[in-house]
């Protein structure tokens, strides 16, 4: 049945055929490809990325599983890294336009649907920034084999649950009603859930910063919320453009973290009525942005349900939530 939708490559329908496969939260199927779960339509455009993309060694990816603060993190970086191009905060692109479009997702924006990123014709920053949701197994191997530099940012589980479940609640059509929340988090924790399971998909980037600290940056939501400048110090000096005296003179560390904040950025007309491309609209990105909210969705069972198998799956690897 899952194949009948259209613009799957061939190689995708003979893929699928061999995947396990759930109902899915929005899309109507779940495909658990190299130990992750993707749509169909994700699917078809993950391996169109892994055969297509080129990395090169400046490129710079923002990886996150769904609603972890991509979109906060790639406004973070955008502003970070272009700060010579566009020093002016009070004119940025950041106030005119999503984050999404200014650091592309790879293979849910670039290469969606089988279509092929053409660089000779799409703008890019130097150095490219990129966001993925690729786990790191399913990274391309071009990124695999390059030099660039991945940053991860990571969530608490149960708050990136509540936050995924109102979020795909907004995508469904009206017809199909709400997804229960029972259902749902009964699904996350089996791990099915988009780029799920969560615990797996953090591991593999945790193992990897801690391997390879000069290639992978560790980050998690709520540190960056409780220290700001701290976490965007890492970030920079990570990254290799260290914040001068000069700047931090000039209070650069605070105008970015002012124009970049939940505020400010879900304020901006361009946020409040504009959409994606493919559909999704600004606002649905932007929605409390505060740590702990799962606490007024999740019943004190379910909170401790969740928290054991964090425990549990993180036990012994140095990661806490
Ligand atoms: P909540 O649903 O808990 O409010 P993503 O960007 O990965 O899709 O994640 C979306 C989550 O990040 C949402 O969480 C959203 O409100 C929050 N968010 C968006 N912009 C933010 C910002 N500038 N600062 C902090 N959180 C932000």
């Amino acid at each position: 049945k899952y194949l009948r939708e259209e613009g799957l490559t061939q190689e995708c329908r003979e893929l699928i055929s061999s995947l396990p496969t759930e109902k899915g939260w929005v899309a109507n199927f779940l495909h658990k490809y190299q130990g992750f779960w993707h749509t169909t339509r994700q699917l078809q455009a993950v391996l169109t990325c892994q055969n297509h993309f080129q990395a090169q060694d400046s490129d710079i990816f923002l990886v996150t599983t769904p609603k972890s603060g991509t979109t906060w993190l790639k406004a973070i970086v955008f502003a970070l890294m272009n700060r010579v191009r566009y020093p002016n905060f009070k004119n940025h692109p950041l106030l005119a336009e999503n984050p999404h479009v200014l650091v592309p997702f790879l293979e849910l924006g670039l290469y969606i649907d089988s279509q092929i990123a053409d660089f000779t014709t799409i703008n890019t920053t130097s150095p490219r920034l990129f966001g993925t949701h690729l786990p790191l197994v399913s990274l391309p191997d071009s990124v695999k084999n390059s030099g660039c530099k991945l940053v991860y940012l990571c969530r608490d589980p149960k708050d990136t649950f509540v936050s995924l479940w109102h979020f795909t609640n907004k995508l469904r059509i009206k017809d199909m009603g709400e997804n229960s929340i029972e259902e749902t988090f009964d699904k996350f924790c089996r791990g099915v859930s988009l780029y799920g399971p969560f615990w797996d998909h953090v591991l593999g980037y945790w193992k990897e910063s801690l391997e390879k600290p000069q290639r992978v940056l560790f980050l998690k939501y709520e540190e960056m919320k409780e220290q700001p400048k701290v976490e965007l110090m890492k970030l920079a000096k990570f990254l290799g453009c260290p914040f001068s005296s000069e700047e931090e003179q000039r209070n650069v560390m605070d105008d970015i973290l002012k124009l970049c904040s939940f505020d400010s950025l879900s304020n901006l007309e361009v946020n409040k009525t504009g959409k994606l491309s493919s559909g999704e609209e600004y606002k649905a990105f932007f929605r409390r942005g505060e740590v702990g909210d799962a606490k007024n969705h999740l019943t004190p069972q379910m909170m401790e349900k969740m928290d054991k198998i964090t425990r549990e799956k993180l036990h012994g690897t140095g990661l806490m939530f």
